[in-house]
């Protein structure tokens, strides 16, 4: 059986922890790369002044994944500039906050060949290649150009944008087609695989059918293939000794209210201004249920050297402070906003221990806490998940409650409904939400993703 290189801007090795300190994307990784041989290869996340290609090789727990450092300038060009300050919010619909500049285009393409010079003489004749996401677009185009005729395949994890908005982007053709270099690419959902074969299609005058878009002498197959969690690794931690500290914690300083629960990188992508908004315009409705909930939203910060993401911070500083100046009193405040990670075994706890989930990106390639948020509840007494009709995630859990997150109005009303649902249907709903996340989890994911590979046409 052929190997498996995986290829990622960040690498998680191995931890071998039970604690859960790892992401379902990490495991079905290192499970992979366990089942197949082959190595991870990725930035290390460290930052030189000069980039010396030189791969730091590691080997934990049968996985091994190499890594190297960028120079300083490959950061600020490639990772904050392109991959987060252009592309970032271009995919999720925000060409306001779209950076179109020479040089990030530059040093994401010379950042991209450096990851091909580097990785190249790795690869085996006979290994599945594997790119992730929007980091690396143009990565299999720059392998083929150093003669590799591997199988590769590509997986988005973030949302393929609108044609209309990616004709935005200078240099948007020549990106889509270095991405017929693949043979197989992934989307999470049919929405962003439609958007992609729009853009190709009207755009560039690929045809399209069975799944296969040609252009040229190249074709590449495309599947919707949406990603899941380690379901049953997840409920299991939700009953671990931690889990059940952080439930007991959150429920003693609850003292018999209801809590809501937000989990999410700190990103405008997350719509977590718009969700305190709602939030608030359901304390307004609702002046009977104030002091009777709370809102605990947990925001760690990232990719704080990029500009758009110190506004949000700021902006949700003041907006926190806002909500709960004007509605706390001396033994309560709506808004509890924390601005630090946790373990995700103490996050297990915390959801089991909220009455709400509630998930409302603005736009999300898929959404993995609704996901966790489901796996973690008590399937005698569940909570209730409130998620984003924008979030890919909502194409699979039609049995949460979809609300439309730019709507203060739904969005107070979905809480209403959340708060007051009787046990019987929030089973009910529950039920079918769990069994859909247990059946397509990371591992089926990954299966079924490199199955298709492993099939796709190669014709290099
Ligand atoms: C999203 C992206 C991932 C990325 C993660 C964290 O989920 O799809 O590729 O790793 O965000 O962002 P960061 O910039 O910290 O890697």
């Amino acid at each position: 059986m052929s190997r498996l290189i995986v290829i990622s801007n960040r690498v998680s090795a191995p931890t071998g922890s039970t604690s859960g300190a790892q992401g379902g994307l990490a495991v079905a990784m290192a499970a992979a790369l366990r089942a197949n041989g082959g190595l991870w290869f990725g930035w290390s996340g460290e930052q030189t002044d000069q980039f010396t290609g030189h791969i730091n090789f590691q080997r934990a727990h049968g996985v091994t994944t190499a890594t190297v450092d960028l120079e300083e300038q490959d950061v600020q060009e490639y990772y904050d500039g392109y991959a987060n300050r252009t592309l970032w919010p271009l995919f999720h619909y925000r060409i306001d906050l779209a950076e179109y500049e020479r040089e990030f285009a530059g040093g994401y393409q010379r950042t991209n060949q450096r990851f091909a010079d580097t990785v190249r003489p790795l690869i085996e004749p006979d290994d599945l290649v594997w790119i992730q996401d929007y980091h690396m677009f143009p990565l299999g185009a720059e392998l083929r150009q150093r003669g590799c005729e591997n199988r590769m395949g590509f997986f988005l994890h973030i949302p393929w944008p609108p044609r209309r908005l990616l004709g935005t982007l200078p240099g948007a053709r020549a990106l889509v087609e270095s991405m017929f270099a693949y043979d197989l690419i992934g989307f999470h959902t049919e929405e962003w695989l439609e958007s992609f074969c729009d853009y190709a299609r009207q755009d560039m005058g690929a045809v399209i059918e069975d799944g296969v878009a040609r252009l040229g002498d190249r074709s590449v197959e495309l599947i919707a293939c949406p990603i899941g969690i380690d379901a049953a690794a997840f409920a299991d931690m939700s009953k671990s000794v931690n889990a059940r500290l952080a439930y007991r914690r959150m429920r003693d300083s609850a003292d018999g209210r209801d809590m809501i629960v937000g989990v999410d990188r700190l990103d405008y992508s997350k719509g977590l201004e718009e969700r305190f908004l709602g939030y608030e315009r359901f304390l307004i409705e609702h002046p009977e249920e104030r002091k009777e909930v709370f809102l605990l939203q947990i925001a760690p910060p990232s990719r704080v050297s990029v500009e758009s993401y110190q506004r949000i911070r700021q902006s949700l500083e003041g907006l926190s402070g806002r909500i709960n100046g004007e509605y706390a009193d001396v033994d309560w405040v709506p808004i509890r906003y924390v601005n630090q990670g946790y373990p995700r075994d103490q996050l297990a706890g915390i959801y089991r221990a909220a009455k709400i989930g509630l998930v409302t990106p603005l736009r999300d390639g898929m959404n993995l806490v609704a996901k966790e948020y489901v796996a973690a509840q008590d399937p005698a007494d569940p909570g209730v998940l409130v998620l984003s009709r924008f979030a890919g995630a909502a194409e699979q859990m039609g049995d949460a409650l979809l609300v439309n997150p730019y709507s203060a109005e739904e969005m107070a009303d979905a809480i209403c409904q959340a708060l007051r649902m009787p046990r019987d249907e929030r089973v009910r709903r529950w039920e079918r939400l769990m069994a859909g996340v247990q059946e397509r989890d990371v591992t089926w994911w990954a299966d079924r993703f490199l199955a298709a590979l492993r099939r796709a046409e190669v014709d290099a």
